[in-house]
């Protein structure tokens, strides 16, 4: 088995670290002691009940990572070399507290990572480990740069961003920064003296939806959440032009998985959002007010600014991207503000879940499309499920197709019920936004009721939908790390110009007035256009699939588990599907950029025209007219 232990697990970094190499099928060591409930009075035991309950890979110990013995005897001494990689972010991570007690910040961040890269050297030698190190190393040196004051940011001359041959001395650092800076040394002498794979990511502004923002620590989440409640917020110096370049935590996991994957000794990496993810404080209150349709100004500039705060900071990826060609930032500085918006608003999104897989992603996709338009916090209730005649209940998904979805234990009672008025598609935005506002009073939790079978509502979200569905870490490697399809269809993992073909029978034909299955008149159409050598097939009913379709052309998967079949699905990017949302959405979840589909008309109800229908179609898809026919 592969562990990796994580410290700080209930933090921002940490808890991210956690579902990514628990989704990846590590055995994942989590270590907190909550001390950030100490540190600024917000805890993070809800997260690490929520990853407790999530992963049943997942182990958590409530450890103080200063406590060196404890470590030792129940996580370094048990696991042994069979720790693969350790992430280490427990830290105490504000300047200004560390002024409050020097000691503690230096305990927990200096002394304690040593002790950490001691138990390493000892018990798991080949272990990588991945410290989260800070941009607050370079001290206020980036203040000494050449920074001009433009309308609403400071900017360097001649732009650019700032590299790791920053000097790291010579400079005020705070309190905090110089524990860091001490780790940071100490992490890269045992890469160098021991030749041990470690890495130093020295990160700037991280955020994402768990961050438990608080004033002293998590900028952008804790001004985000002053603006949605209306809070008062303080600005420090530089007259709210001071510039930060903010990263999404899993973008940096991420990172931390592609070093991993390749790791060096003694690497130490700028990690940040760069450029593009870059704002002033002036700006981000700019964009969350455009975002929420506020005029929030409750802030008050203050003239000092903090001890070694930077006045511009951009990180310089270079380096990264040269050595890990294949990351890259997925997350927008606007997604993660909205995001940010949608997890603390105190308004609810969510939908019955019904029917099989394809059905129960067409309700996740409307109501997570919706939650973002309306900026109200996306949460399904643990277990609901309205049931189907044919498919698997939603528990069957929490682990991988709906990693990136909230399911909680219990909602409120939902003040609104929005009912599907038909099975065609309407614009759901003017139907909630026109319920809520003929209401008395005002509406906090809206539930989506139905199938919403579309993409017509959120086809500008495309890319969000797909990576919401796809596995931390990619399909590919999802496959490879949790089944044993690859091994049998090595072909699949490289690639191709292989065809897939959907054949859905079972309950359609049982019910074919509601469904009517394709006949072969389609198929050979289908195929006929698509011009293939190839076509891997994936039906409920691969017996009739053996005697329609023969010879060496075809390949009959041999697959057990629907989850796995939707995603082996998306290994292609040719399509020929019948009339399922199943194959739907695998053809959606394609790996590929631009895949070719083809599909038939009279979708539902027998004979209905396309036209009738219309909404179910993606503007990819090839729509080709069938006969209605039994065979
Ligand atoms: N968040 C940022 O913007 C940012 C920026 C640069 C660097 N970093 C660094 O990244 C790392 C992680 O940051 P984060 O934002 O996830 O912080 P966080 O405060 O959200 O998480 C840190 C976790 O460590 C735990 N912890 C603290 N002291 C501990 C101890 N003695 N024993 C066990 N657990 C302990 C806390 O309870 C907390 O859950 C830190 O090293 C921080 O310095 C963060």
């Amino acid at each position: 088995m592969s562990y990796c232990i994580v410290t700080g697990s209930g933090g921002l970094v940490g808890s991210e670290t956690v579902r990514f190499f628990s989704n990846i099928g590590y055995t994942v060591i989590g270590i907190d002691n909550d001390m950030r409930k100490y540190f600024f009075n917000t805890s993070t035991q809800n997260i690490t009940n929520t990853l407790t309950n999530k992963y049943s890979n997942f182990i958590h110990h409530n450890i103080d990572i200063r406590n060196k013995e404890k470590l030792e005897k129940e996580i370094f001494e048990k696991y042994g070399n069979q720790i693969k990689c350790i992430v280490h972010c427990a830290a105490q991570p504000s300047h200004d507290w560390a002024a409050k007690e020097p000691h503690t910040d230096f305990e927990i961040n200096a002394v304690a990572t040593l002790n950490l890269l001691e138990l390493t050297r000892k018990h798991c030698i080949k272990s990588s480990f991945i410290f989260m190190s800070t941009n607050k190393v370079y001290g206020d040196n980036p203040n000494r740069l050449d920074i001009e004051e433009l309308e609403t940011r400071y900017e360097l001359k001649g732009k650019g961003a700032i590299d790791e041959n920053m000097s790291v001395d010579h400079c005020k650092h705070s309190l905090f920064g110089v524990s860091k800076l001490s780790a940071d040394a100490m992490v890269q002498e045992y890469g160098r003296y021991f030749n041990m794979n470690t890495v130093c990511f020295r990160g700037g502004c991280i955020t994402g939806p768990n961050h438990q923002g608080a004033e002293l620590h998590g900028f952008l989440s804790y001004i985000v959440k002053c603006i949605v409640t209306n809070k008062h917020y303080k600005i420090f110096g530089y007259k709210g032009k001071q510039v930060r370049d903010n990263i999404h935590s899993y973008d940096l996991v991420n990172a931390f998985w592609n070093y991993h994957q390749n790791p060096k000794p003694a690497a130490v990496y700028n990690m940040g959002g760069g450029r593009d993810n870059s704002l002033s404080i002036l700006e981000t209150i700019d964009l969350v007010n455009n975002l929420t349709g506020k005029k929030w100004e409750n802030y008050e500039l203050h003239e000092q600014a903090r001890a070694g705060d930077h006045i511009w900071y951009i990180s310089d990826l270079t380096k990264f991207k040269t050595d890990y060609p294949n990351w890259n930032i997925t997350y927008s500085v606007k997604r993660i503000i909205q995001d940010i918006i949608c997890s603390i608003s105190p308004e609810i999104m969510t939908a019955n879940l019904q029917g099989g897989i394809g059905n129960q992603l067409f309700q996740i996709a409307a109501a997570y499309v919706m939650s973002r338009k309306l900026n109200s916090n996306l949460m399904f209730k643990l277990n609901q499920f309205g049931g189907c005649r044919q498919g698997k209940h939603p528990s069957t998904y929490y682990s991988n197709i709906f990693q990136g979805v909230n399911f909680i234990n219990n909602l409120p009672i939902m003040d609104m019920n929005i009912k599907e008025m038909s099975w065609n598609a309407y614009p759901l935005l003017e139907q909630i936004n026109h319920i809520k506002n003929t209401r008395v009073g005002k509406s906090k939790s809206i539930c989506l009721n139905g199938y919403f079978q579309s993409d017509w509502n959120w086809r500008e979200y495309t890319n969000e939908i797909k990576q919401l569905f796809t596995p931390d870490g990619g399909i590919v490697s999802y496959l490879k790390n949790n089944t044993d399809i690859l091994n049998r269809y090595p072909e699949l993992s490289k690639p191709h110009d292989f065809a897939f073909l959907g054949v859905r029978r079972g309950d359609y034909i049982t019910y074919p007035d509601v469904h009517n299955p394709c006949g072969m008149t389609y198929y050979n159409e289908g195929l006929k256009k698509m011009n293939k050598n190839k076509y891997y097939i994936i039906s409920d009913d691969i017996e009739w699939c053996k005697q329609k379709f023969q010879g060496e052309t075809f390949v009959y998967m041999d697959i057990k588990e629907d989850k796995n079949m939707l995603l082996t699905m998306a290994l292609f990017k040719n399509y020929v599907i019948s009339n399922s949302t199943f194959y739907w959405w695998g053809s959606f979840l394609s790996i590929y950029d631009k895949p070719r589909i083809i599909a038939p008309d009279k979708w539902i109800f027998g004979n209905s025209p396309k036209e009738k229908y219309w909404s179910i179609y993606r503007q990819d898809m090839e729509i080709i007219e069938r006969p209605i026919e039994i065979n």
